[in-house]
């Protein structure tokens, strides 16, 4: 592939990606086809696949974990594919199977999880930079599509943009910034650096985008304005609240019902629609027990719909006012898509403290 053709840096992301501002994150069993087309809906303007590991994607014997993991359709675009890989060409051979059906190759850098650690994939190869300029160029180098990437930060934020830049020149197109060290992960969170992903930002030449901290629609605005980035990423807000992008706190059963129009039409797997249903009726749960626990048993589509239909409460009035609760966190009922907050001691992106701060 002649790389004289292939669009690159602000030129790919004003022509093919259109200087879009609303990501959707890669997520692991939670960005598949059917959750694309209805964020797409609701003001997603970037999707990402969830991560597909390299390896067992280029196994012709794993055909299931083919199926499981990638699945796309017309509409569903501009569409990045994401992977996890540690070796070059079988990053490139899984990389050419999905080129012609997507607009760019992304490389999880940023996965802190025990399989990655296992899997030495995801952020375990923080430390690899020689490893890592060599994933990404072999892609540069032979796909039709861009390669971008999405990384962690370091402690220091100094070696965050050496680390940014290396990436930059191994031809990585656009960079994805989650603003948390590796080590911060599940109950261990806190909030995202938003400093140092201003850092790179001013340091890169291609366009950055943040990830981390947007638990509200005005958070976007708010983290493009204090960080310069050209756009943001959405992951757990979105789930919480498929309509993020949209600015609109929805009722959880419309979202809810509508996915589930969705995946009649688009095959989806029943662990993602639960947990799916899990994430978007969470403020309801604690009233329906009986529900919850029916719902985490559910083996068919069909019981998953009866139970959503009667988590259906139509009936809800909902004023538009929304108050402020000690924390600064919105106060919405319960019947409201709404996002999980996982630590109000730990501080709120949006308290006035924070701002002034960052
Ligand atoms: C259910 C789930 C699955 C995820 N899977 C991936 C993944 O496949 N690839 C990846 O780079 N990050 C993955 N992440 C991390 C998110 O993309 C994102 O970086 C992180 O959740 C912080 O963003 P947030 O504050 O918007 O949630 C996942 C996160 C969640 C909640």
């Amino acid at each position: 592939m002649s790389q004289r053709r292939k669009l690159q840096g602000y030129d790919f992301y004003q022509t093919v990606l259109k200087n879009a501002k609303y990501f959707l994150a890669p997520m692991v069993d939670q960005s598949e086809y059917a959750w694309r087309i209805l964020s797409r809906r609701y003001g997603a303007q970037i999707c990402y696949t969830p991560m597909i590991h390299a390896k067992m994607f280029c196994d012709e014997k794993n055909r299931q974990y083919q199926s499981d993991v990638w699945s796309t359709g017309i509409n569903d675009r501009p569409l990045i594919v994401q992977f996890c890989a540690n070796d070059p060409e079988t990053l490139l051979k899984a990389a050419l199977k999905v080129q012609d059906q997507c607009d760019a190759v992304d490389l999880n850098l940023g996965c802190p999880q025990h399989i990655a650690r296992r899997g030495h994939y995801g952020a375990f190869l923080q430390d690899e930079w020689d490893l890592i300029y060599k994933l990404i160029n072999i892609l540069h180098e032979n796909l039709s599509v861009p390669v971008t990437a999405k990384i962690r930060v370091f402690p220091e934020v100094e070696k965050t943009i050496k680390y940014a830049k290396m990436i930059e020149s191994a031809g990585a197109q656009l960079l994805t910034v989650h603003g948390r060290i590796r080590d911060q992960k599940g109950h261990n969170s806190a909030l995202a650096d938003w400093e140092q992903i201003s850092q790179v930002k001013k340091a890169l030449n291609i366009p950055v985008i943040a990830n981390g901290n947007i638990l509200y629609f005005e958070d976007i605005e708010r983290c493009i304005s204090m960080t310069g980035v050209d756009g943001v990423m959405s992951a757990e807000g979105n789930l919480y609240n498929p309509a993020i992008f949209s600015g609109s706190n929805l009722p959880t059963w419309q979202l809810a019902s509508e996915y589930l129009d969705i995946c009649r039409t688009v095959p989806t797997k029943i662990g993602y629609i639960r947990a799916h249903l899990f994430k978007i009726y969470r403020p309801a749960l604690p009233f329906h027990v009986d529900l919850r626990e029916q719902l985490a048993k559910v083996t068919t589509f069909e019981e998953i719909r009866a139970i959503s239909d009667e988590l259906q409460t139509a009936s809800y009035v909902y004023d538009d006012e929304v108050e402020n609760d000690e924390n600064g966190y919105k106060i919405f009922p319960h019947w409201i898509c709404q996002p999980h907050i996982r630590s109000p001691v730990l501080g709120n992106p949006n308290s006035k403290k924070k701002i002034e701060n960052s």
